[in-house]
């Protein structure tokens, strides 16, 4: 018999409770007693005192696999290694509750932790394992930026979303004769953008990974206008810079979640776009959260569930420190340390590139 706890961290994704009924069915479905449990919030629910813990059951999973966000939640301070505590003045500063977290693991008799995160929490899972803990990490991110895995769970709804929503921009740029620009998110990968771009027959797609020329993009506008096509529609990811320039967003001084919250270069490229004599009317669409929400498309279902079958097989074979991986089409694993040493960034090699320039979609930079 294994006793399992599942944990969900960072940003939430569709398809992580596609996960947790995965990791709930298999351990019913094995020959052994297993249990399941959820610690709500990440690590946070372990932590507290008495432990916000909750059992899985069959009943507790039915149908959930076609509900987005997560039925355990998630949050962005829930890292065990610098967790958010207030000091005696009141002020808030971060302490390492590591060691307290793998000693009450122990304590409640947990054989095993599985951790549903990017790139991040992974990052969590190896620290974790390093300090004795049974982990296995199962790839979340709608951002699909964790390179030992072909794909992620969450990012083919995110593009689903996206593409639709850029379909209903193309009609409404084209009435106008306007430039419409959509900002996608990805964080510091171009990948929702550049499959949005190929579904949705953009004429200027911009990533992180090619940094844009203003005077460039200005040419290609000009050029659709000069030529009587009269409409341009742009997407434009988060992480996207100007050649020479920063990312948007603000950084953020929450103790536990100190990223950079990206967001806001749609409208920096419309104000860079009418300093520089555009004289086209701008209009920017700036997506947000709606691409990590709502139910995930099938595939994800079916990604998220075999990837929580994984999960408990790899408990089963006591193949700890070690993350679920989509390679070549086959569930397989990878060491947590692997998983955690590379980004996953577009590869200007890679073929959608090649694709995307071979359609007419201009990046914008070299
Ligand atoms: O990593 C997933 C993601 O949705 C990114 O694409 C985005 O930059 C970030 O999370 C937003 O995070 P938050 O939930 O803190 O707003």
């Amino acid at each position: 018999m294994s006793k399992i706890l599942v944990c969900t961290g960072g940003g939430d994704c569709p398809g992580l409770n596609a996960v947790i009924r995965g990791i709930v069915k298999a351990a019913k479905h094995d020959k052994q007693e297993n249990e399941v449990w959820g610690s709500i919030e990440a690590f946070n629910g372990i932590l507290k005192d008495p432990p916000d813990i909750r059992r899985l059951k069959n009943r507790t999973v039915r149908g959930i696999h076609v509900k987005g966000g997560t039925i355990i939640k998630t949050t962005n301070k829930g890292n065990p290694l610098d967790f958010p505590t207030r000091d005696e003045k009141g002020h808030w500063i971060t302490e390492d509750r590591s060691e307290e977290l793998v000693a009450k693991i122990k304590q409640y008799g947990f054989d095993a932790v599985v951790n549903i995160g990017g790139d991040g929490s992974q990052k969590i899972s190896q620290a974790l394992y390093e300090k004795g803990m049974n982990v296995i990490g199962v790839p979340k991110t709608i951002d699909n930026d964790l390179s030992a895995t072909d794909l992620t769970f969450g990012f083919s709804t995110a593009v689903q979303i996206t593409s639709d929503s850029f379909d209903k921009l193309v009609t409404t740029a084209a009435s106008h004769n306007r430039v419409m620009i959509m900002e996608v998110m990805g964080r510091d990968a171009g990948w929702i953008a550049l499959h949005t771009a190929i579904a949705g027959g953009a004429e200027i797609c911009l990533i992180p990974e090619i940094p844009y020329d203003i005077n460039r993009i200005l040419k290609i506008i000009k050029k659709r206008y000069r030529k009587g096509k009269g409409f341009v529609n742009i997407v434009i990811s988060e992480g996207a810079k100007p050649m020479d320039g920063e990312v948007v967003g603000k950084t953020s001084h929450d103790a536990g979640d100190t990223h950079i919250k990206l967001g806001g270069v749609a409208n920096h490229l419309r104000a860079q776009l009418e300093a520089a004599g555009c004289e086209a009317q701008i209009r920017t669409t700036i997506l947000g959260h709606v691409q990590r929400g709502g139910t995930p498309i099938a595939y994800d279902r079916i990604l998220a569930s075999a990837m929580g079958v994984k999960a408990f097989d790899l408990i089963k074979e006591k193949q700890f420190g070690t993350m679920v991986a989509l390679r070549n089409n086959a569930i397989t694993s990878v060491s947590l340390k692997d998983a955690i040493s590379e980004y996953n960034h577009v590869d200007l090699d890679h073929y959608l590139i090649h694709t995307a320039r071979s359609l007419g979609i201009a990046f914008g930079g070299e």
